[in-house]
């Protein structure tokens, strides 16, 4: 099986150039002008944008959550994915408290394995850390490929770690070659606000968000930092929202600390006006809530000052009957919301078209950069000769509107009902198949493989 794909404006976080791509099998053979190549299929890419595939190293597909599952499979969410421009995605696998990785590992594979439509990985979500884990986490390293051990510093009695357990991990990871990433919020601050709006009858989703202020993320931020400085372990913050958090983020950077952070494409784009409205606002409970517009001033420049490395998701979906199960209480809806298959058209839209972000930044910070941090560079995250055939071709002209209606996530509302975006994902090639093409998915489930992944690169 062979493609040429001709005339397209190739962007990697390098280069920005128009030229072919000649591919063999699963991998990039040749890039150039005018290639001469007897190829099986031409793809025409004039006038298009052509850039890696997609890498959203934060979902959560299937996710047993606050009594409930997150309402995309594997097979819907990954091709959610691919129909918007994102090849790989990394989930989290969570350790049962007294239970083991592998066990747990079993679990995430049963509902995988043969599911996937696009390519995922999993972190390890290390939930209960003792000496029996400690054990397996070499294991999972050496073994699995799994090279990144995601802690929660919030969600106490459920997946939280103490910070003797969080000290612990980090040594060992250290000494693995992995990374531990954190959901960064203090549990406890976060517990007894919930506590007390509770108590005075305050119920309704706004208190969700007056329940997690900045203080509650900059401080576990911030501890989570200096406690990565201290260990010397590789440390990565998921879904960071705001000023105080990254202000963390810059004195351990300061102290040549490796702690890299990851935003994600609502707390870019939504803010917390999005409560004040009755019910609805459901639809934008998750954990950290949205913020102000300061926050989202700071996060933009936070990336262009490489202090945030990723834009991912947290794509954690619920339909609305999920959502309903906090109807008379906000502490009872389900947390996170839908944007698997958003993210691309909307950074692209909100960051590039209007001038935020170069198209190089853009590259970086949806594909590259989880790549080279997640141990996946260069097979993922560029296109380059060797590397798999994970490309998009992008119409930068195609403005639509998102919805509900034509989304193809397996929830029932959108986060981002009418919005306008300036262009569109065309064609998708996955490992040299084309998986998307005129807004029809050509692959079936079973498609996506496991993507093994290397200790942890420096290289970022
Ligand atoms: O609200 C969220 N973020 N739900 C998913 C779980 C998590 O904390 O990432
Ligand atoms: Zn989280
Ligand atoms: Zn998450
Ligand atoms: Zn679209």
């Amino acid at each position: 099986m062979s493609i040429l794909i001709k005339n397209g404006r190739i962007i990697t976080s390098a280069d920005d150039s128009v030229a072919d791509i000649y591919i063999e099998g699963e991998t990039i053979v040749a890039i150039g002008k005018n290639l001469d190549y007897q190829a099986g299929t031409v793809i025409d890419a004039s006038d298009k944008l052509v850039f890696p595939g997609g890498i959203d190293p934060h979902v959560h597909l299937s996710m047993p959550f606050m009594g409930t599952f997150s309402s995309d499979t594997y097979e819907t969410g990954t091709r959610a994915a691919l129909y918007g421009g994102t090849t790989t995605v990394i989930d989290f696998v969570l350790q049962t408290q007294g239970d083991s990785l592998k066990n747990a590992l079993a679990d995430w594979q049963s509902r995988a394995t043969g599911t996937a439509v696009g390519d995922y990985s999993f972190h390890m979500a290390v939930t209960d850390f003792n000496e029996d884990i400690k054990a397996e986490i070499k294991q999972m390293v050496e073994e699995e490929g799994i090279t990144s051990f995601k802690t929660f510093m919030a969600y106490k009695g459920a997946l939280m770690v103490d910070d003797r357990q969080m000290f612990d991990l980090m040594s060992e990871v250290k000494k693995q070659g992995g990374m531990v990433t954190a959901h960064a919020t203090n549990g406890d601050m976060i517990d007894l606000l919930v506590a007390k709006h509770r108590a005075q009858g305050k119920l309704s989703p706004l208190y969700h968000y007056l329940s997690q202020p900045e203080v509650t993320e900059a401080e576990a931020s911030n501890r989570f930092a200096q406690m990565a400085g201290y260990t010397g372990c590789p440390a990565y913050i998921v879904h960071l929202t705001c000023e105080g958090a990254l202000n963390a983020v810059r004195q351990a950077g300061a102290r040549n600390y490796q702690v890299f952070a990851e935003t994600c494409i609502q707390y870019l784009i939504l803010d917390a006006s999005l409560y004040e409205q009755d019910f609805e606002g459901a639809k934008w409970v998750m954990s950290p809530p949205l913020r102000q517009k300061k926050d989202q001033a700071a996060l933009w420049a936070g990336i262009n000052q490489g202090l945030l490395q990723v834009v991912a998701t947290d794509h954690c979906p619920f339909m609305w009957e999920q959502k309903l199960m906090g109807k008379n209480d906000f502490s009872k809806i389900p947390n996170g919301h839908p944007a698997i298959e958003n993210r691309i058209e909307l950074l692209y839209s909100e960051g590039v078209d209007k001038g935020k972000i170069s198209l190089s930044k853009f590259v970086e910070v949806s594909s590259t950069n989880a790549a080279k941090a997640f141990g996946m560079y260069p097979r993922k995250g560029t296109i380059a000769v060797g590397s798999d055939a994970d490309i998009v071709i992008f119409d930068p002209n195609e403005k639509h509107t998102l919805s509900a209606a034509t989304h193809h996530m397996n929830v029932d509302y959108s986060g981002y009902e009418g919005w306008q975006v300036a262009g569109k994902v065309k064609t998708v090639l996955l490992r040299g198949k084309v998986v998307i093409d005129n807004n029809q998915c050509l692959v079936q489930k079973g498609n996506g493989q496991f993507i093994k992944r290397n200790k942890v690169s420096n290289i970022l």
